[in-house]
């Protein structure tokens, strides 16, 4: 290997600097017996090394290769290899993610809280009583508008969420403008051109001129045609619109920042000149942002505080018998809901076994090293789209997932396999967006993964009506959901669905 390294070390060296960027890491922490998973290498990031390999080595490197190779120094090796392959034959077909075979990461211990050892899920007591968990969630939906006052959401639908709009419009009308098409100029009535734009993004351009036609009115469809109205555009560059937003909504920043992190390359993504997902996870900073989002603002935070009270609610009704109670948290990618429930349940200090999941081992890796001080807390690599292990059938007691289930291709299906984890006595809750907010669709819609919905979903957010009938045909009892007397309570909302 130190011959090769010799050959190729400039390539080698270069490779490096491209880890670096991608993953936030100094170059001297990138090692040459750095496995990937530990340097954060999962799908999303590989497919954006790909692309920057393929450009550095003036060759195809598929993201599969990437996630093939054990540690960085295979990983060059390949692209040496590749390199000096006469015929590009080193690819295969991009990997389908969803086939991968459950790798488990190994468990920060094998003990719940209490230091019970792990029971069988068939040595389980029942110690889900329905009326508990009935009566808690009943407590927690009574809550919903309190919760949404108390956790600065109050006058989003009013105030906020027009004015994140207002922000995306003029980022749009911008892009717009680089891409050849200035509706700030076009008289009313003026015929404008259409964008051109990579077939990829068909739905996502659909959905800008609806955006541009039914919220801002600044362009009429009529058929093929696309006419300038009389309409104003907004006054204020999207900067000033950005600046004035961070001041008058700071708890709202994580939004608005995140709406800055595609807005200004929104038209580079169009034309094909950047990629969506490397704008939104190419950079430590946007990654970043990705992760505030979840963790930490409002439109998130309510409902997660929401959930890790409901949680709670429900221990306090448990009766105590020494059994832990089994919960899975399924796309828990960063552990913005983790980072909130965790606390609450190792505070009421009663036997837990806490399985957090997801289907990067990056990610999941990542989390273990951030939660190991928990004794409670298991670590597992888990496909939603593919079928348990035997050994998770019926094992669960509790399955929380938020903002994941609707990034599948099939919600009958991913509902089905976690169906299939849950206990008799068990719930699943989900919280997911169920009403359509613009700016999610602006920042969002430029990942592929977003449209991946195979089902007859006509977007990837689904009303609560279609998630009480999916979950109802896979085979889930009683379904119901949180909901207010305000607006906001439409926007996201704790789905339970009672196994039986
Ligand atoms: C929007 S993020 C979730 C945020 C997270 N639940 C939180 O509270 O911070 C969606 C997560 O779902 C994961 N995911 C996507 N498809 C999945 C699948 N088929 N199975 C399991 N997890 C999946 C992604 O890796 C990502 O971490």
């Amino acid at each position: 290997m130190s011959a090769q390294k010799a050959e190729n070390g400039d390539l080698h060296e270069k490779i490096r600097e491209i880890f670096s960027g991608i993953t936030g890491l100094d170059v001297d922490e990138v090692k040459d017996d750095s496995e990937l998973d530990e340097l954060g290498i999962d799908p999303i990031l590989a497919r954006e090394l790909a692309r920057k390999l393929s450009v550095l080595s003036g060759r195809t490197i598929q993201s599969n290769q990437i996630l093939l190779s054990g540690n960085f120094i295979d990983l060059v090796n390949h692209i040496w290899a590749v390199i000096n392959t006469r015929n590009d034959t080193a690819n295969g077909n991009e990997k389908d993610t969803s086939s991968r075979k459950q790798a488990y990461i190994e468990p920060t211990a094998d003990r719940a809280l209490t230091g019970t050892k792990h029971p069988k899920s068939s040595a389980f007591n029942d110690i889900l009583p329905t009326s508990a968990v009935q009566e808690a969630f009943r407590l927690t939906k009574n809550l919903t508008d309190d919760f949404i006052v108390d956790g600065h959401m109050g006058n989003y639908c009013c105030e906020v969420m027009p004015r994140s709009t207002e922000l995306c419009i003029e980022y749009l009308v911008e892009a717009f403008e680089q891409l050849g098409c200035n509706i700030k100029t076009a008289k009313p009535g003026e015929k404008l051109k259409p964008v051109p734009y990579l077939p990829k993004y068909e739905k996502f351009m659909q959905l800008f001129y609806e955006l541009l036609r039914e919220h801002a009115r600044l362009i009429e469809i009529n058929g093929s045609e696309i006419v300038r109205t009389a309409q104003n555009c907004p006054s204020k560059s999207a900067t000033s619109l950005l600046e004035d937003l961070i001041q008058d909504e700071p708890s709202h920043a994580p939004e608005f920042n995140l709406i800055q992190v595609t807005g200004p390359r929104l038209a580079n993504c169009l034309s094909g000149k950047e990629d969506g997902i490397g704008v939104i996870f190419g950079t430590a900073q946007g990654r970043q942002r990705v992760s505030d989002l979840y963790a930490l603002s409002p439109i998130n935070r309510v409902w997660i505080q929401q959930l890790a009270y409901f949680l709670e609610q429900l221990v306090k009704r448990m009766p105590q018998d020494g059994q832990p109670l089994r919960i899975m948290e399924l796309g828990a990618g960063t552990g913005g809901t983790t980072s909130t429930v965790v606390p609450v349940l190792a505070r009421l200090g009663v036997p837990i076994i806490y399985t957090m999941t997801d289907i990067s081992p990056s990610l999941v890796g990542a989390a273990k090293r951030k939660y190991g001080q928990y004794p409670f807390m298991q670590f597992q690599v888990i496909d939603v789209e593919s079928p348990p292990d035997p050994e998770l059938l019926r094992s669960q007691h509790v399955i929380l997932s938020t903002a994941c289930i609707h990034a599948t291709r099939s919600l009958p299906v991913s509902l089905e396999n976690i169906h299939s984890m849950l206990r008799a006595d068990g719930f699943l809750v989900l919280l997911e967006q169920t009403k359509q907010i613009p700016f999610v669709d602006f920042v969002f819609g430029l990942l592929e993964g977003w449209w991946l919905f195979k089902d007859g979903r006509r977007h990837a957010l689904a009303p609560v009506a279609h998630w009480e009938k999916i979950m109802k045909q896979v085979g889930f009892g009683h379904v119901d959901w949180t909901e207010g007397k305000r607006q906001e309570a439409e926007l996201q909302r704790l789905i339970i669905g009672y196994a039986s």
